[in-house]
């Protein structure tokens, strides 16, 4: 059976225990960094285990129009001649982001540093995402932006290459919002600073430094404050540097709980990044009594990677405290999963960023365990999922994905433990963010079969 040739419709069924050992995929949020920051260095940039996901793909065509060489070699390696001194090119054709809304937002801060005029546009999806978070502070540092009602793509921005530096505080938790407005700052000549309240990922942070960049990170009373330094005249010097892509903690999300639900799991994921900026979902599932071990512990890439153990579990009902947020914002989905099997009710709130992602999580993951017989209730800015204790969910449902790659993972995974087979009505943004999510479930022993 071929998946990749039949993508639309996809269904999950009831799987009787999951065994193996996996490598979790590379982490797309160091793939979009490594690859927008090499298009910005002086010399030659090499990836290994870059993500060959749709959303990267998009990012390296992104960066090819602004003028990077960027190619595959044939030993997988993914090599990049940097824009250097010369500085991105004004491009020729618009910059087409696909479904990737953090290709789009780094982008338009990075690109913001140089003289260009670039037009941003992407699929359904992302035109429907909020962009004036990026957008304003732009505004504030010298960028013209103009773009469709309620900041949405498409949106034309412009630069004259002098921008001025600014101090901002982003009124929300936003890793990409940080990382826009610093990618900015490299050519400014003068201090930006962000001051984050509550800390996100901060691989922007990381692999500036690997690059060569300094950045000032300081503790304050009112937050963290994050700085880059521009120079007086030319364009930042990054140089150019051999990235390591750890495996994603968010795709090894749905691994790990696969083999949380499902009875006689006993799965080995080996080198996911253990950055504590994004292991927050590893917490709530230790915290629910699941089976989790981290161990061999090293660095790769500048990130710490560990190798994961996870059994079979019975699980019980946490509250998620909101403060963990901002290091399992992609996660909460399959959490959700993982609670309709809990002892209790599991309550996540304070979670209201979830509704301007890929789709309405909140409203798309209530609406797919709805339809498969778990209750659950959609609150003002989170949910709530009562637990069977173990038992299998009626399933039966077709689950609407909204083109979100996290919906439709998160209802296959849930089909694992359904009395009747659950249905998605679009497998294909799957490849956005995990190509190899077919064939490694399968190889686990899950029973996951194109409709
Ligand atoms: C990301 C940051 C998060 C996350 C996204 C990846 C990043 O978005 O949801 O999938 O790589 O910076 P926000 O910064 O908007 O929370």
């Amino acid at each position: 059976m071929n998946i990749e040739a039949n993508m639309k419709r996809v269904q999950s069924a009831k799987s009787t225990s999951l065994t193996g050992t996996i490598f979790a995929p590379g982490d797309k949020s160091i793939s979009h960094r490594a690859i927008i920051l090499g298009a910005m260095a002086e010399g030659e940039t090499r990836i290994d285990g870059l993500l060959e996901g749709a959303d990267i793909l998009s990012t390296i065509g992104a960066m090819r129009a602004f003028g990077a060489d960027i190619y595959r070699a044939d030993d997988g390696q993914w090599r990049i001649k940097g824009c250097g001194e010369s500085g991105l090119h004004h491009p020729r054709e618009d910059i087409d982001c696909g479904n990737a809304g953090t290709g789009v937002r780094l982008i338009m801060g990075a690109a913001s540093g140089y003289a260009l005029t670039a037009t941003y546009t992407g699929d359904a999806s992302l035109s429907s995402r909020p962009m004036n978070r990026i957008l304003d502070p732009l505004r504030d540092m010298g960028v013209t932006a103009k773009a469709q009602k309620g900041g949405r793509l498409p949106a034309i921005l412009t630069s004259d290459g002098d921008l001025s530096p600014i101090r901002y505080t982003p009124p929300i938790a936003s890793a990409q919002v940080k990382s826009a407005i610093l990618l900015a700052g490299l050519n400014i000549n003068g201090t930006t600073t962000v001051i984050e309240k509550t800390p996100t990922r901060n691989h922007t942070e990381n692999m500036l430094s690997a690059f060569g960049v300094e950045v000032s990170v300081k503790q304050r009373t009112g937050g963290t404050e994050i700085s880059v330094t521009g120079p007086a005249k030319g364009y930042a010097k990054l140089t150019a540097a051999h990235v390591s892509v750890p495996g994603d903690p968010s795709s090894a999300a749905f691994l790990i709980v696969a083999a949380l639900i499902t009875p006689n799991s006993d799965v080995i994921i080996k080198n996911v990044m253990m950055n504590p900026t994004r292991t927050g979902l590893f917490e709530c599932l230790t915290e629910m009594g699941g089976y989790l071990r981290a161990d061999n512990f090293r660095k790769s890439g500048g990130e710490i990677i560990a190798d994961l153990h996870v059994k079979y579990s019975k699980l019980s009902a946490i509250t998620v405290p909101p403060e963990r947020a901002a290091s399992m914002i992609d996660e909460y989905p399959i959490l959700a999963i993982a609670a309709a099997f809990a002892n209790g009710t599991t309550i996540m709130d304070d979670i209201g960023e979830l509704r301007v992602k890929e789709s309405d999580r909140i409203s798309a993951t209530i609406a797919a365990l709805s339809a498969n017989g778990v209750s659950c209730e959609d609150l003002a800015n989170g949910m709530k999922i009562k637990g069977n204790s173990g038992h299998l969910v009626a399933g039966g449902g077709i689950v609407t994905t909204h083109h979100d790659h996290r919906i439709a993972m998160s209802a296959l995974i849930l089909g694992l433990q359904s009395e009747a087979p659950i249905c998605i009505d679009d497998g294909s943004m799957i490849a956005t963010s995990f190509p190899s999510f077919f064939d490694l479930m399968n190889e686990l022993g899950a029973k996951i079969t194109a409709k």
